[in-house]
């Protein structure tokens, strides 16, 4: 399982609400932390592998020695959200991008698990971010659509070598 790098229009089309809650749906998710481990990232959204479901995965931890964080997210929505705070960021479909993005310090988010079973999740800071960041994947917005001004001048040769690299 490939992660789609930028400027792929796979990442700007974002998903569909899970319907089916199937083996299928697990041994999905499955792959995407194996891809997720694999590229060394925290988070992973369906569409960042070309599957156009909301659907994400997350381990704060990011790597296999300690799974106890992993989380799977299906249809997340984000209920109660407090305090804005700068934080910095990466994605795996950016590679070499780092920046500084806005985003909720504190988050009730509901969404289904693996099982179709609706839950409720109050976090903050870290978690909160990562959640957000993917959640934006399933909407089709990318992180660098976030940056300040002086950050998307900083990193707009990265992007063009991106784009040039695609176009090769
Ligand atoms: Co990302």
């Amino acid at each position: 399982m490939q992660v789609v790098v930028y400027p792929d229009p796979v990442l700007r089309r974002g998903g569909k609400e899970v319907t089916e809650f199937t083996p299928d749906l697990k041994a999905l998710a499955d792959r995407m932390f194996a891809a997720m481990y694999q590229e060394g990232g925290v988070g992973l959204a369906a569409p960042q592998v070309a599957i156009e479901l909301k659907l994400l995965v997350l381990n704060p931890e990011g790597n296999t020695k300690d799974r106890s964080g992993e989380r799977v997210l299906c249809n997340p929505k984000i209920t109660r959200k407090k305090g804005r705070e700068w934080g910095e960021e990466g994605c795996l479909s950016f590679p070499g991008i780092h920046a500084e993005v806005e985003r909720w310090q504190k988050i009730t988010v509901t969404y289904r698990d693996l099982d179709g079973t609706e839950q409720s999740l109050d976090t903050e800071g870290w978690l909160a971010r990562i959640i957000q960041h993917e959640m934006d994947h399933l909407d089709g917005v990318l992180f660098v659509d976030r940056l300040s001004p002086a950050d998307r001048l900083r990193v707009r040769g990265t992007l063009a070598e991106l784009e040039s690299r695609a176009s090769r």
